[in-house]
């Protein structure tokens, strides 16, 4: 007997719901028939054709420019991918640009938007188009789920909006409407459960406009069928929606409870030299956020050390700045401020310390830039453009211009 991933009887629901006939059922989930499936892919994109968002990349169904957006709105919100959007394809208008451009140049651009191996591996795959394909996006989908960096989801979207390859686009998105189509129980968090979204998306997907069709799902999972607050009685598809008819709609998606994020401390210090610039590095042989820049970062692990006394932490801060960079800043006891920000497994910590540097450590740190030795720069504000710094790095920006604007302290 196969399992049983579904929550209702659909065969009970025949004649309060707009489901006419019964089809097969797919990786234990009973869905309705081909007659329903018709009125229902004709409703849904009666209504994409009506109140779809017009968005850039749906001006056009150039592959490199559909790649682009799927990429950014991997793990970002619409709203956000719209303003690097133009820009991105402004730096690197061709898949041959984007293969040859300077990886610098390529984080500057994408700075901010976070997940920087998005980009890194979009580079990967414009080289391997380059390479294996003429500089030309494929046109079949398993050529493009062998390009670096696009996945199941990735290449169902843009199979299916370039191409018109009639494949689902199966994300998150994907996954919470279809799981309240058919009251779904299965638990989205599990890897091993795509196949079941997926399979019944293949099942639902009009073969005429798949891409609509996928976009039209997006549409429906950031307006009525929302994670939380939806108002599925205004959806379109309310009357072919399980968990509509039947009040549960906030049971669906099942979704397992994700590991917490870890937190982890550090102390950042804010080094300035005789001109006022502040020291930055370039992050090199990290996992996160590689090869951008931040101000020095010293890793107090899992536990802090906050609860050191004031001398304590100077001490401290010396023999760490003396290990590290070869440097004896002149500390100020008084903190800077607090800068926190979440990553998807950890939760940065920071505290912010000002330190000045004598001129021999500056020399020091000046050497160093010179021969290539570190990764260093000194900047100031109107340098900032010059280098790529991740959203932690400029709320450390930002705390220490708060710190600056406030009047009782006077640096300088
Ligand atoms: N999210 C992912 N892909 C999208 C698209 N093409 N339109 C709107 N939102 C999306």
């Amino acid at each position: 007997m196969t399992e049983v991933n579904q929550d209702i009887d659909l065969s009970l629901y025949m004649n309060a719901s707009a489901i006419q006939d019964l089809g097969p059922v797919i990786e234990g989930v009973q869905v309705w028939g081909p007659v329903t499936n018709q009125d229902f892919r004709k409703t849904f994109l009666d209504w994409y054709d009506k109140e779809s968002r017009r968005l850039p990349w749906r001006e056009s169904k150039d592959p490199y420019r559909i790649w682009v957006s799927e990429i950014m709105l991997q793990q970002t919100r619409v709203d956000t991918v719209i303003g690097y959007y133009a820009r991105f394809l402004a730096a690197f208008p061709t898949i041959k640009a984007l293969a040859e451009a300077e990886e610098d140049q390529l984080l500057k651009v994408w700075e901010g938007l976070g997940y920087y191996s998005r980009v890194r591996n979009m580079q990967a795959a414009a080289q391997q188009i380059m390479a294996d394909h003429e500089g030309i996006f494929p046109d079949n989908l398993a050529d493009i789920k062998r390009l670096k960096g696009i996945g199941p989801y990735t290449a169902g979207a843009i199979g299916s909006i370039a191409f018109g390859i009639p494949v689902p686009a199966i994300d998150g998105n994907a996954m919470r409407v279809i799981s309240r189509l058919f009251m779904i129980n299965a638990d989205i968090q599990k890897p091993a459960n795509r196949k079941i979204f997926e399979a019944v998306g293949q099942y639902l997907v009009d073969p005429d406009r798949p891409g609509d069709f996928n976009q039209a799902i997006m549409d429906l999972g950031s307006s009525f069928e929302t994670p939380k607050k939806a108002m599925p009685e205004l959806s379109p598809l309310r009357d072919f929606t399980m968990a509509t008819l039947t009040g549960t709609t906030d049971n669906y998606p099942v979704k397992s409870k994700k590991a917490k994020a870890k937190p982890v401390y550090y102390q950042a210090l804010i080094l300035q030299n005789a001109k006022g610039q502040v020291l930055i590095e370039k992050r090199t042989q990290h996992k996160l956020l590689n090869n951008l820049w931040t101000v020095p970062l010293i890793d107090l692990g899992t536990s802090a050390n906050q609860d050191l006394p004031a001398n304590e932490k100077t001490a401290f801060l010396l023999a760490e700045s003396q290990e590290t960079y070869g440097i004896s800043p002149i500390f100020m006891r008084k903190e800077v401020g607090q800068v926190k920000h979440v990553f998807t497994h950890l939760i940065w910590h920071i505290q912010l310390t000002y330190g000045q540097l004598k001129p021999a450590d500056e020399k020091r740190i000046n050497d160093m830039i010179t021969s290539g030795e570190a990764d260093y720069a000194w900047v100031a504000p109107h340098q900032f453009d010059d280098y790529a710094f991740p959203t932690v790095q400029m709320k450390v920006w930002q705390a220490y211009e708060d710190y600056q604007k406030d009047s009782h302290h006077n640096i300088k």
